[in-house]
């Protein structure tokens, strides 16, 4: 992971890259066919691009470097004296944002290739530092579908430089051949793809982002061919190391990125259309925000341990053997460790008949008061005292099909009633509820099933922070999926609301 870095470095996003991984790069684009006649290093540093770039393509006639950096950039004149090929490189000190890129790209002889590794930094981590290294607000505002893209208030700087630099590229036979971080490259590519810009071929090469700059994320080689009219809105992803090994396909359909074209084209007859069916809806597990007081762990008959390491006695109303995240995606429950309170049964209920109903339950959250009402979230304002979310009939239907969105595998798990009573998870967990173990277990094993995975990869950027999220399992249409694999008459489909009755608690 990241050490200790200079807000310097962090405001310019500077992050050198190493000439290996620059010479690597250049020989995996020649690999591809690139053959420029002009290069472009727009933020070029101690000039690793260049150096490759000139040794490496005997057919560039131009090479040029911008740096803002003075000390780069005297450093970067000083590595190149000795190069034979000097004189074809162009390095001047000068801003990114100041250029006029479609003129400069016009007059460079083709075809041109846009070669670097850009600022790893976004807008607001910028701000959060005082600086000041971003385009000027009149370009930025009036750049084209912008807004889509950096969802106003916060955007990353690569990804500004990359649509600018496509944008100025094209109408002429170019390459852009960029390092940035993976989500970087997703979101340039998405935004290429709906613009229409003419993409002809664009590949992703991972790269090892830890071993070459130290940084905890993914990072990748985005390469995009310009050429006269846009190709298939795909990208092909590869290892760098090993460049010709084909890994998959992401692509652009229905107006959304999908992270496993193939598997999308495959299976989208499945898509649900609108919300879907009310009955077979996802939903999260309970949201609370104070762990310490609101999960427990059962030391004796009706006593329990707190976060805090208080031994209180509960009545078993408003307590539910829970699950976390961790007990779903690792399949290693052990039910009747941990206890969540859950003090309403819809988040509108009111809390304070619990004073009479569960008196000790009412005691320890009124002895707990302040650490519950300074939870922040604005969803607990106007709410009743101690108020949960993520509750509803849905929460206390006995079985439950459950997946952790935060792991990095899709297990799909089937959850019943412990001691006759609802479990319950927290929320980092989605899940399917069910009268029926019957119901529950088919619709496990449909979803774990090979098509059930597929169609749930097909959608699933496996890097990202919370890689399963409820839009990707809401996108199955699961009554659809069930009658495909002859299991629709498994699903009783009852209102979810007739569930509240036959619920147990
Ligand atoms: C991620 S580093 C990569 C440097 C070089 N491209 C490489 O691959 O080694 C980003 C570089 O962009 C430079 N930079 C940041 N903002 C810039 C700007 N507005 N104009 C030109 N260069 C800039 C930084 O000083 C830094 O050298």
């Amino acid at each position: 992971m990241m050490g200790k870095r200079d807000p310097r470095q962090i405001e310019f996003g500077d992050f050198q890259t190493p000439d290996a991984l620059a010479e690597q790069v250049v020989s995996v684009l020649k690999a591809r066919g690139v053959k420029p006649a002009s290069v472009v290093e727009p933020t070029c540093g101690l000039a690793a691009f260049i150096i490759a770039a000139v040794r490496g393509f005997g057919s560039a006639r131009r090479v040029i470097g911008l740096e803002i950096n003075a000390d780069y950039f005297a450093k970067a004149d000083a590595r190149l004296l000795n190069e034979p090929r000097r004189p074809v490189v162009d390095l001047r000190l000068a801003d990114f944002f100041s250029f006029d890129w479609p003129v400069v790209i016009r007059e460079l002889p083709e075809p041109v290739l846009l070669l670097g590794n850009p600022p790893w930094v976004t807008s607001s981590g910028l701000g959060a530092m005082g600086g000041t290294n971003l385009p000027e607000k009149s370009n930025f505002q009036g750049h084209r579908g912008l807004d889509a893209i950096t969802g106003k208030g916060n955007f990353d700087i690569a990804e500004w430089i990359l649509i600018r630099l496509l944008e100025a590229a094209s109408g002429r036979r170019a390459t852009l051949a960029m390092l940035v971080k993976t989500s970087t490259a997703r979101r340039v590519l998405s935004h290429a793809w709906r613009f229409k810009m003419p993409i002809e071929r664009a590949a992703v090469y991972e790269i090892d982002a830890a071993n070459h700059f130290d940084v905890g994320v993914s990072a990748c080689l985005l390469v995009c061919d310009l050429g006269p009219s846009p190709g298939p809105t795909e990208a092909d992803l590869f290892d760098l190391d090993s460049p010709t090994v084909h890994k998959g396909t992401i692509g652009y359909r229905d107006g959304a990125l999908v992270a496993d074209a193939r598997a999308f084209d495959r299976l989208r007859r499945f898509i649900a259309e609108g919300d879907g069916d009310d009955a077979l809806r996802w939903r999260s597990g309970v949201k609370h925000d104070c762990s310490a007081v609101m999960e427990l762990r059962r030391v004796g008959d009706g006593v329990f341990l707190n976060g805090l390491g208080e031994k209180v006695r509960l009545e078993p109303d408003f307590v539910f053997p829970m699950m976390k995240g961790s007990d779903v995606a690792s399949g290693r429950v052990r039910l009747g460790e941990r206890w969540m309170i859950v003090p309403q049964r819809s988040t509108s209920d009111d809390t304070s008949r619990m004073c009479e109903t569960a008196p000790r339950t009412w005691d320890y959250l009124v002895n707990h008061g302040e650490a519950l009402d300074r939870r922040g979230s604005s969803i607990y304002r106007k709410r009743p005292r101690f108020a949960v979310f993520g509750i509803g009939p849905y929460t206390f239907s006995p079985w439950k099909v459950a997946v952790c969105g935060l792991y990095k595998r899709l297990a799909f798990a089937t959850v019943g009633p412990m001691e006759g009573r609802p479990v319950v998870f927290d929320d980092t967990v989605y899940h399917l509820s069910f009268d029926t173990e019957a119901e529950a277990r088919t619709v496990a094993e449909l979803l774990n099933s090979a098509d059930g995975r597929e169609f749930f990869n097909a959608f699933t950027f496996w890097d990202a922070k919370r890689p399963i999220t409820v839009d990707v399992l809401r996108r199955l249409d699961l009554r659809g999926f069930a009658r495909a694999c002859g299991k629709e008459s498994c699903l009783v489909g009852r209102s979810i609301d007739t569930r509240e009755e036959n619920g147990l608690f």
